[in-house]
């Protein structure tokens, strides 16, 4: 039986409220309006624009070639579709690291040009004076912690993240000090889930997983992922729930050929 609450609109609150009751918090990724109107319209409670716009949308190996402007426009586009779920948004590479300063008026920008519900920054320590600054003027922030996909050059793999105790120790300590902070939610990517579920236990905070076990406060995938849209990328933690690769091939595949031998339109297909 389940025991979930209906939400009308999800927020913030409703996200710490979920962790108190013991519900799971379901999250995707979305980066148009297309899809995220039937995300939305499936009962999704958070919407992720995540950089990973870059790898998904535009083909870039990494997530650090993506612009302020292109999460703009992939957010406000997401936030058009919406009617339940929870817009977070990413801040891309560049826009928050170098100064508390430039990081509020990144965050600004996003709210106010988007719509966007809250932001998402990758970091601990090394942050924390952007995210105070954030919260500050208002922000929700949600933290990211474990794989950090913008500093992939620093680790030079993809591979699992705090397998050894000093990086756990260091993780954890990041937890605390994001939720010290006034961070409302964390995502915890790529690490042990043993790691995730002992973090989920020590916060008040909901933690989200993504390859960190079934013992975070609720789950995020990359929806192009799941949906089976891609296929070159294979990790473990990942679920496919479709193939769409192969039905989506199957149907352009069929167009073609109906184009080429003239059975498209037929008679009842024109005007
Ligand atoms: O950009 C993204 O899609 C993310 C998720 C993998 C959590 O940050």
């Amino acid at each position: 039986m389940s025991n979930s609450k209906e939400y009308k609109r999800v927020t913030v609150k409703s996200l710490v409220e979920m962790k108190a009751s013991g519900e799971k918090i379901s999250m995707l990724t979305a980066y148009d309006y297309t899809m995220a109107k039937i995300v939305d319209g499936a009962g999704i409670d958070v919407i992720l624009v995540g950089d990973s716009a870059s790898n998904v949308m535009a083909g870039h190996e990494t997530t650090l070639p993506i612009t302020l402007d292109q999460m703009i426009y992939h957010a406000s586009s997401v936030v058009r579709a919406i009617e339940r779920s929870l817009v977070v948004v990413d801040l891309p590479f560049g826009t928050y690291q170098s100064d508390s300063k430039e990081a509020l008026r990144s965050a600004i920008r996003i709210m106010k040009e988007s719509g966007g519900h809250a932001v998402k920054l990758e970091g601990g320590k090394e942050i924390k004076d952007s995210i105070k600054k954030i919260l500050n003027a208002g922000i929700p922030v949600m933290g990211h912690l474990g794989l950090t996909p913008q500093s992939i050059y620093k680790f030079g793999t993809y591979s699992v993240r705090a397998k050894e105790e000093e990086e756990a120790e260091k993780l954890l300590k990041d937890a605390k000090l994001l939720e010290r902070l006034g961070c409302f939610a964390i995502v915890l990517e790529k690490i042990p889930a043993k790691l995730a579920e002992k973090v989920a236990e020590e916060l008040r905070i909901p933690v989200i997983g993504i390859g960190a076990g079934n013992g975070a406060d609720g789950q995020v995938l990359v929806l192009h992922d799941m949906l089976g849209m891609t296929h070159e990328f294979n990790p473990r933690f990942l679920r496919r729930y479709m193939n769409l690769f192969e039905s989506m091939t199957n149907a352009i595949g069929q167009y073609v050929s109906d184009v080429k031998s003239s059975e498209f339109p037929n008679n009842e297909e024109q005007y």
